[in-house]
């Protein structure tokens, strides 16, 4: 049935699924292609003669960073072989390197003296490539602009997963840096892989031709149980703060931009496409409706638990968002966009998967269906298939100033639920709260970001008391 809306089953997204097994995650990445042949390493700066290795060092060894590492591996274009891993935690590192050793075979040369564990790890697997190869960065997004200036001064191309910024001076500071990485002819893939997927192409292409006329209206949705980790109870004594808060990023708005910028970023980037603008302006509500787990233990994380936005274009024109982790509520992961001729279906289940539709009118019905995608590539091995083309063949590729829009995009929805205002796309790109001002000092400087009250809660939103800060 390709019809009406319907609630979607959720099997755990690699969003949901930090730590998912190996298993699952060769099957989410597309599995892994035959071991290649590796000729000897020693390239030009940018590979363009086909033959050449490229070398793959991986920062942030968790649920993404081990399936970006396969999707780089099982790319065919020629050989390319993962040579070095950095994480802050040595039992993150180890786990996927154990998760990844049997299936990749010659296609990773990882010895011990090339894993390296700290804050500082992500230097030392940089210093394992030469100009041209290619890093990984997959830590939690708050890293990103420190491990991509790190990159740009080694001049390695780099596939960066999103949110790739949090707030405002990060996203000015990663606007300067794409600057440079451009003017270095650098090769940068963002993880937002709703734009590889063949569905969301062909959808956008067809919008384009006004097969769905004016586009008046759209709708996305996530809306499902806690995941990831959006929920978090009270620090363990035998922990640090600053380890708590990296390990949970998904429950610290400094780290990921909560639940909302991590999870609601694929859904909004991609209507945002499918529009062919990004939102001027939002308002939004949103409330924390469990503030404590079955047994009465608070949670502590900065997040709500229920968000709803509207973001509005230049043309004035609607779009609406509704976020929700909550167990035992109705369940819906998609997108839908109205113009008016009829509605598409974007991602049908969760977030960008086909097929997408057109249907005539506004009802799903199956027999107004105009079109629908048939391609199900996977975009996850379809963004890095784009990327390592570009690198050997030096084609122009360099999405992080769209990265940067679409994460500033989120962040305003995010902060007009957390103020209670409406905030502006110019508001948040000014706004002058860093969350996390001296990250760029660790290990020196292991000061965590945020500290909990004596209840063992961190500051939490407080609408219509802070208009301009979320915390
Ligand atoms: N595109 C997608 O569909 C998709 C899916 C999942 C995750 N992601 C993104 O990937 C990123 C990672 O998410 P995840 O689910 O893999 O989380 P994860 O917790 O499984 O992995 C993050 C890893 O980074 C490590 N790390 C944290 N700080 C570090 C630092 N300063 N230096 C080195 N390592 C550090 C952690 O120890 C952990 O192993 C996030 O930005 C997330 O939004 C994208």
């Amino acid at each position: 049935m390709v019809g009406a809306e319907r609630v979607q089953e959720f099997p755990m997204s690699q969003d949901q699924s930090p730590s998912t097994s190996r298993r699952q995650f060769l099957k989410a990445t597309g599995g892994v292609a035959a071991a290649t042949a590796l000729s000897g390493f020693g390239f030009p700066a940018v590979h363009t003669e086909s033959s050449g290795t490229i070398k793959v060092a991986l920062v942030g060894c968790g649920g993404r960073g081990g399936g970006a590492a396969v999707n780089a591996l099982s790319t065919t274009s020629g050989p390319i072989q993962l040579v070095a891993m950095a994480d802050a935690f040595a039992d993150r590192l180890n786990g996927c390197y154990n998760n990844l050793k049997p299936s990749m075979g010659a296609k990773m040369d990882v010895p011990e003296d090339r894993r390296f564990v700290g804050y500082d790890a992500y230097r030392k697997a940089m210093d394992c490539l030469s100009p041209g190869d290619v890093v990984i960065l997959t830590t939690p997004p708050a890293f990103r602009w420190v491990h991509f200036k790190q990159a740009i001064d080694k001049r390695l191309n780099v596939f960066m997963e999103k949110p790739v910024t949090v707030d405002g001076p990060t996203s000015r500071r990663m606007l300067l840096l794409a600057d440079e990485s451009i003017k270095a002819n650098l090769k940068v893939g963002v993880g937002l892989m709703s734009r590889h997927a063949r569905n969301l192409q062909e959808l956008a292409k067809r919008i384009r031709n006004g097969e769905l006329g004016e586009i008046v209206l759209m709708r996305g949705y996530r809306m499902h149980g806690p995941a990831g980790y959006s929920e978090s109870l009270p620090k363990p004594g035998d922990v640090s703060d600053l380890e708590y808060q990296i390990r949970r990023f998904h429950s610290f708005l400094w780290a990921s931009g909560g639940c909302f910028s991590d999870f609601y970023i694929h859904i909004i980037d991609h209507l945002a496409w499918m529009k062919n603008a990004w939102p001027i302006s939002a308002q939004a509500s949103g409330g924390r409706h469990y503030q404590t787990n079955g047994d009465g233990v608070p949670f502590v994380d900065q997040n709500l638990d229920t968000y709803s936005v509207e973001y509005t274009f230049g043309d004035g024109t609607k779009f609406y968002f509704d976020g929700r982790c909550q167990n035992g509520t109705h369940g819906k992961y998609s997108s839908y966009v109205h113009g008016t001729k009829g509605v598409a279906v974007a991602s049908r289940a969760n977030d960008c998967g086909g097929p997408s539709a057109i249907y005539r009118g506004h009802n799903m019905d199956d027999g107004k269906v105009l079109w629908q995608s048939t391609d199900s590539s996977n975009p996850y091995q379809n963004e890095w298939d784009a990327l390592i083309d570009a690198i050997r063949n030096d084609r122009p590729f360099n999405e992080v100033k769209r990265g940067v829009d679409a994460s500033l995009v989120t962040s305003m929805g995010r902060m007009a639920a957390h103020t209670g205002q409406v905030i502006t796309y110019q508001q948040m790109l000014n706004c002058e709260h860093e969350f996390a001002p001296f990250l760029e000092s660790l290990p020196e400087d292991p000061r965590a970001p945020l500290t909990p009250g004596s209840d063992g809660r961190y500051p939490a939103p407080q609408p219509g008391m802070k208009p301009n800060r979320e915390y």
